[in-house]
């Protein structure tokens, strides 16, 4: 097809596609997301083709491989429309029943559904399951939908209309306006407004001026980013489109993991798609805008997140980052005037744009706006990608949506924002989630990690897994960072070991205080984040380490000691059988025994005896 040429032929080319797209025409879709995919999610798919065929069904249901639908852990999911049946854990083998029951005779496959947590009932449809019911879905709304490298299934759920409202109707100001008007701030991690930023960057001063889509999401755990550039790649594109527009760029980038192949292919394949219909390059839909979108991809450190580390690596240098002195809306990328924002953050524009400013910001709290994704991981039931407004609370996180605590145990923290979040108590778990909360409570929303912790872990740990992330992260150019971090870290290492000192709790506060304030980037300025939270949250936690040299969580092996609880043990001998230091003895029968002197704490005698006789102190 030849390139558009004008906002009529891309009306035309939209009202062709609509014609062609019949939401009552059988659908079932899996999901080929990265997680599914490494789930076997091809294979039920190529099993699903073949069934079809064999049934004579092929050219009467449609098959479509889409983006990540959030709820990983069941994967590979399979959805069947229109009725939205859901099914999980799907294997190549569940395909003729699928296909048979569900398809053909249009019941449900009672085996393949998800069951409530708490009733052990079917639940049959997919808005149903609590994982989905209790979320608020709009930059993750069509990821389960469309298959992400067909630009016509993008046009079909209203794609590109808000790039031709905002070049047809709207003037660059009257676009940055209703982006302030909404309230959007950065998803990225310091939520600074949007519009503010563009409007920096639309009245700098320079002919050359670039906009930058930050994917490069270094935060252990998260893959929010990632799975949204999967699943809709356009979205993004499309808002990255309107931004350029805006501040008057004519040049784009894509800050993209090399790790995140799949990512990269498909927005790879966006870019060409739009370029070959006329959404992108010279003239954009005969608008007179011109703009070219390139993908770069980043090698893995997470420092080249960071904003003007990030533009030293697309500039081929080292990505070390640079003193903020004058802002990137300035001179950022090759010292020209530049806007970096966030994958979030430039998936909401066209919803804006077609929404309008007031939709956006009836969403979420007084100061921050619409909804968040967030990957919610760690000892709940049900993990995944969960998209909210602002302002839910914690509490409905890991309760309503994450099904609770996966140990059945009493949860004790929710760590927010990645490697340089701070860990907030179970007692604060009813605090709404926006920018001013969790900073007030001595975290960040960051790019939307959170991760559950239950009773049994132990917080000067966390702490010190963080720091030590942190630590090896550092690019060592500035001494408060590189050496406050190793300082802080050798200082936990000896607490966890049983070595800690009086006066280190206070020795953390003062490196952690003098890190904030002499760190050159906010790698260094908030790496104490973790510890300090934790000291303020757990203090007791960390005298019980240094005074008493006990570990109340039972995790430092250092400070435990593994016994035999005689009245529970039976002398199934179980124990016996798995320690791999032959630290157990016993007869058959009879009360077993642990020798310390043996004894390494691997905790497996702990994890098979199954009658709750093996006690950790
Ligand atoms: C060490 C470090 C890593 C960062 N990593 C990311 C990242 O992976 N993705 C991201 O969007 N922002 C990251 N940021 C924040 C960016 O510097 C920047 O603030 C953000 O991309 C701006 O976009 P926003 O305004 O849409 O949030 C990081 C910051 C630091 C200090
Ligand atoms: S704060 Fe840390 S990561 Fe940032 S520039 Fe300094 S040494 Fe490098
Ligand atoms: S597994 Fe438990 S019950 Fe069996 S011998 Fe060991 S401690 Fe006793
Ligand atoms: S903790 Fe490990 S080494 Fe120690 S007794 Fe149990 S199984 Fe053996
Ligand atoms: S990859 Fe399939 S649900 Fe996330």
């Amino acid at each position: 097809m030849p390139r558009l040429t004008s906002r009529a032929e891309f009306e035309a080319w939209r009202q062709s596609i609509l014609a062609s797209w019949d939401p009552s025409k059988p659908c079932i879709t899996v999901c080929g997301g990265t997680g599914c995919s490494a789930l076997g999610a091809k294979e039920v798919t190529a099993a699903l083709g073949r069934e079809l065929k064999k049934q004579g069904l092929q050219d009467k249901v449609d098959l479509k491989m889409t983006g990540c639908h959030g709820f990983c852990e069941r994967g590979p999911l399979v959805v069947v429309y229109p009725q939205h049946i859901f099914y999980q854990s799907v294997t190549a083998d569940d395909v003729p029943d699928i296909v048979s029951e569900t398809l053909i005779k249009g019941n449900p496959l009672e085996r393949k559904l998800y069951k409530d947590l708490v009733t052990g009932e079917p639940i049959v449809y997919e808005p149903d399951v609590p994982f989905y019911r209790e979320q608020h879905r709009i930059l993750m709304k069509y990821n389960g939908l469309i298959i992400p490298t067909r630009i016509q299934d993008y046009i079909a759920i209203g794609g590109y209309q808000a790039l031709c409202k905002a070049l047809f109707e709207m003037s660059p100001e009257q676009v940055i306006e209703e982006i302030k008007r909404s309230g959007l701030r950065g998803r990225g991690g310091a939520g600074f407004p949007t519009g503010r930023k563009w409007e920096e960057c639309r009245r700098a001063d320079g002919d050359i001026k670039y906009v930058i889509c930050n994917a490069d999401e270094g935060d252990p755990g998260a893959y929010q980013d990632r799975s949204l550039v999967e699943g809709n790649p356009h979205s993004i594109l499309e808002g990255i489109i309107i931004g350029a527009y805006a501040v008057g760029a004519h040049e784009g980038f894509i800050y993209i993991r090399h790790e995140y192949p799949l990512a990269v292919e498909h927005i790879t394949r966006a870019a060409e798609q739009a370029e070959e219909y006329g959404l992108l390059g010279k003239n954009i839909l005969g608008s007179g805008f011109d703009f070219t979108f390139k993908v770069h991809r980043g090698a893995g450190a997470f420092v080249c997140g960071e904003s003007s580390a990030l533009m030293r690596s697309i500039e081929g240098y080292a990505g070390e980052p640079r003193a903020k002195r004058i802002h990137a809306t300035e001179k950022g990328l090759w010292e020209r005037p530049t806007v970096l924002n966030n994958v979030k953050t430039w998936a909401s524009v066209p919803h804006i744009i077609n929404n309008g400013a007031d939709w956006f910001a009836q969403m979420g709290t007084e100061t921050s706006k619409g909804t968040m994704v967030f990957s919610l991981v760690g000892k709940v039931n049900n993990t995944g990608l969960v998209e909210v407004p602002m302002g839910a609370t914690l509490r409905h996180l890991v309760y309503d949506i994450g099904g609770g605590i996966s140990s059945g145990k009493r949860c004790k923290a929710v760590q927010t924002g990645g490697p340089s979040g701070g860990c907030i108590p179970e007692r604060l778990l009813d605090l709404p989630v926006d920018y001013e909360a969790l900073t007030e409570a001595g975290s960040i929303m960051g790019s939307g990690g959170l991760i559950v912790m239950d009773e049994d872990t132990c917080m000067v740990d966390v702490a010190r897994y963080f720091l030590h992330f942190t630590m090896e992260e550092s690019c060592g150019k500035c001494t408060a960072c590189r050496e406050g971090s190793r300082r802080m870290y050798e200082i936990l290492e000896r607490i966890v070991h049983g070595k800690g000192q009086e006066g280190d709790i206070e020795r953390l506060q003062e490196i952690g205080t003098t890190m904030i304030n002499g760190s050159l980037c906010a790698l260094g300025r908030m790496a104490p984040n973790p510890v300090l939270s934790t000291i303020r949250y757990f203090r007791e936690e960390y005298e019980a380490h240094i005074r008493d040299k006990r570990c109340p969580a039972a995790v430092c092996k250092d400070l435990i000691t593994y016994s035999i609880i005689a009245e529970n043990c039976t002398g199934c001998g179980v124990c016996l059988r798995n320690c791999p230091q032959g630290a157990i003895t016993g007869e058959k029968k009879q009360v077993h025994h642990i020798d310390p002197s043996k004894c390494i704490r691997c905790g497996i005698c702990r994890e098979v005896c199954r009658f709750d006789a093996i006690k950790v102190e």
